[in-house]
């Protein structure tokens, strides 16, 4: 209670420029930004006393790790003591992107930042504003989703100011983020790339790259390997129902419907979204959750899709937020 009271006083300045908002970070203060996936909370990661602050902000659990993010190949050596090869390979082909590689840590990054395991992981955000901040700051940002923990991530400044307006010193504006999910998770330390959390890059576009790639088992991902997977995720208050056939459903006065099928009964939900892709649907589905909570809606009724390609990663994110 303390730390959400300590949190809650200071003033927001709101910015598009990243000299600007680098300033914060030199100071050792916290600030919000957009990256392609979603907005980021970010800190100077060799300043312990600023990685703390995020914790507080979004009243984080201590043992969930940071992705560090980098504007250039080379900071890599300041984060990894060693980049196997098969990360090698994953970054050639989607460095700058939406892909997150777990590596063998090097000692001088302080344990805080990845909750004291020995591992880090790390990504090069595609996206100009996140990179021209980036190396406006001159250092790797620990930057975990810029919103309170549980709730779901933020797309847009907007969603950012919603939850931590008051409890971070700034926020770098951009337009709404384009992907809309969080980047993929990869460890690279063992002989086989196992992913640890779906996202953006398709376990196919990965298996492309190394055959071998695969989705790490459900124990191994609540293990200490990536602990931010056991807590709840990317929830809205309501409760959230996966449909798979959305004709069956019955809307009630309070209820809301995102999917990608135009149905007739679309018009007596009180909100919905019909999304054209499943591009979209990722691109959509957060926001969309933030506007249904903000209304207060009861029931999200989700259109489940085909668990292949993107399909997986959304699928992935309408179980978590239906439990
Ligand atoms: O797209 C994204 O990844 C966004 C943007 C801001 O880059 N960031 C993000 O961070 O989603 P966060 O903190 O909400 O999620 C980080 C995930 C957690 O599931 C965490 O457990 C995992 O990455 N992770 C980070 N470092 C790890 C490590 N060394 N070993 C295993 N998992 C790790
Ligand atoms: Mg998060």
């Amino acid at each position: 209670m303390n730390a959400l009271k300590k949190g809650s006083v200071m003033r927001t300045v709101l910015t598009e420029s990243p000299q600007r908002a680098a300033k914060f970070i030199a100071q050792g203060d916290i600030v919000a930004f957009p990256t392609e996936t979603v907005y980021g909370l970010g800190a100077n990661v060799f300043d312990e006393k600023a990685l703390r602050k995020i914790f507080i902000a979004k009243n984080r659990p201590a043992d969930n790790p940071f992705i560090i993010h980098i504007a250039d190949i080379a900071d890599l050596a300041l984060l990894a003591s060693r980049v196997p090869r098969s990360a090698e390979k994953f970054i050639e082909h989607f460095f700058p992107g939406p892909l997150t590689l777990v590596l063998p840590k090097v000692h001088s990054v302080p344990l805080i930042a990845t909750a004291g395991l020995s591992t880090i992981g790390v990504r090069m955000p595609h996206h100009s504003v996140a990179l021209s901040f980036l190396q406006a700051c001159g250092v790797p940002l620990a930057a975990p989703s810029a919103n309170l923990s549980g709730t779901p991530s933020p797309t847009t400044w907007q969603s950012v100011a919603s939850d931590l307006n008051g409890r971070i010193s700034c926020i770098l504006k951009g337009g709404r983020t384009k992907v809309g999910l969080e980047s993929t998770v990869v460890d690279c330390t063992g002989a086989v790339p196992q992913i640890l959390r779906l996202g953006a890059v398709t376990l196919e576009q990965l298996r492309e790259i190394i055959p071998s790639t695969r989705i790490a088992g459900r124990k191994r991902v609540e293990s200490p390997k990536s602990p931010g997977m056991k807590y709840r995720h990317y929830s809205p208050r309501a409760r959230v129902i996966i449909v798979s056939n959305p004709r069956d459903v019955r809307p009630t006065v309070n209820a809301a419907f995102i999917g990608m099928e135009v149905i007739p009964a679309v018009k007596n939900f009180r909100f919905h979204r019909i999304c054209a892709d499943i591009e979209k649907y990722a691109h959509e589905l957060f926001d969309f959750f933030r506007h249904c909570d903000d209304a207060n809606v009861s029931i999200i009724y989700c259109q489940s899709v085909e668990p292949k390609g993107l399909g997986l990663a959304l699928m992935d994110r309408l179980q978590r937020a239906s439990h």
